[in-house]
């Protein structure tokens, strides 16, 4: 059965949970968030809310509108393949749960707030919708064949650039990843280390393994989405 949402289903305290970690983490990421996700941040206000829970059909109907994209509701983490799947098919996926109150500064498993304030926003901008895209045709075609290895590559890839990646605006480093958007702690940890990130490099990111469980001691800027895209293409093309 799919999971649903309803409004009344959420507490006024998990209301005012969600409005404590908008306010907080929009305050945070001025002057540190790149443009591109301050502004589809900003596009997206109607429906991801910030005094109250979104909800997931509202954010979905205008992402669809605007990009073709839409959201489905899942239950927690989902097997890489399915994963994949969703995103071959333009669908995003994000939970309903949403933290509780004395778990505002970490949280072992992503909720609502990662899913949606960290992932949805960027989704509106046709570069990173179409590398997304791609990424998930790419991830259904690898996992298909049982490539796990090149699985393992292309999640890594994901984890440094969609996660815990900056990218280069006007010659800056800028944060851009869900889990530095989402997270107050990695916000102000990836801001300091912005001058010792390296520059993004398929072959050396897509070498490296990472950790979910500890905060983030390396960093990649991307200077080029579209790039990164046919970067990704050759990869495929020369692994397949
Ligand atoms: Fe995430």
């Amino acid at each position: 059965m799919t999971p649903t949402q309803k409004l009344e289903d959420y507490s006024q305290e998990q209301h005012d949970t969600w409005n404590f970690l908008y306010d907080r983490q929009k305050a945070h990421l001025q002057g540190k968030a790149s443009q591109l996700y301050l502004d589809t941040l900003a596009e997206m206000s109607d429906t991801l809310t910030r005094t109250s829970i979104p909800m997931v059909a509202d954010m979905a109907s205008q992402l669809k509108k605007a990009t073709g994209w839409s959201i489905e509701i899942v239950p927690g983490l989902i097997p890489p393949s399915e994963f994949f799947k969703l995103l071959s098919q333009k669908k995003f996926c994000t939970s309903t749960w949403v933290r509780r109150k004395d778990q505002v500064d970490y949280i072992e498993e992503p909720d609502m707030f990662h899913d949606t304030f960290g992932h949805i926003p960027p989704l509106m901008n046709a570069d990173f919708g179409s590398f997304m895209h791609r990424f998930g045709q790419i991830g259904t075609a690898l996992s298909n064949n049982g490539r796990a290895f090149q699985v393992t590559q292309l999640q890594r890839l994901y984890w440094f650039f969609v996660e815990f990646g900056f990218i280069r605006e006007a010659g800056k480093a800028k944060l851009f990843g869900a889990g530095i958007m989402s997270s107050y702690g990695e916000t102000t940890h990836a801001w300091e280390s912005r001058n010792t990130s390296k520059v993004f490099n398929l072959a050396e990111v897509m070498s490296t393994p990472f950790q979910t469980d500890v905060i983030q001691n390396e960093y990649y800027i991307l200077d080029s989405i579209p790039e990164l895209e046919r970067e990704l293409n050759h990869w495929f093309e020369r692994t397949i």
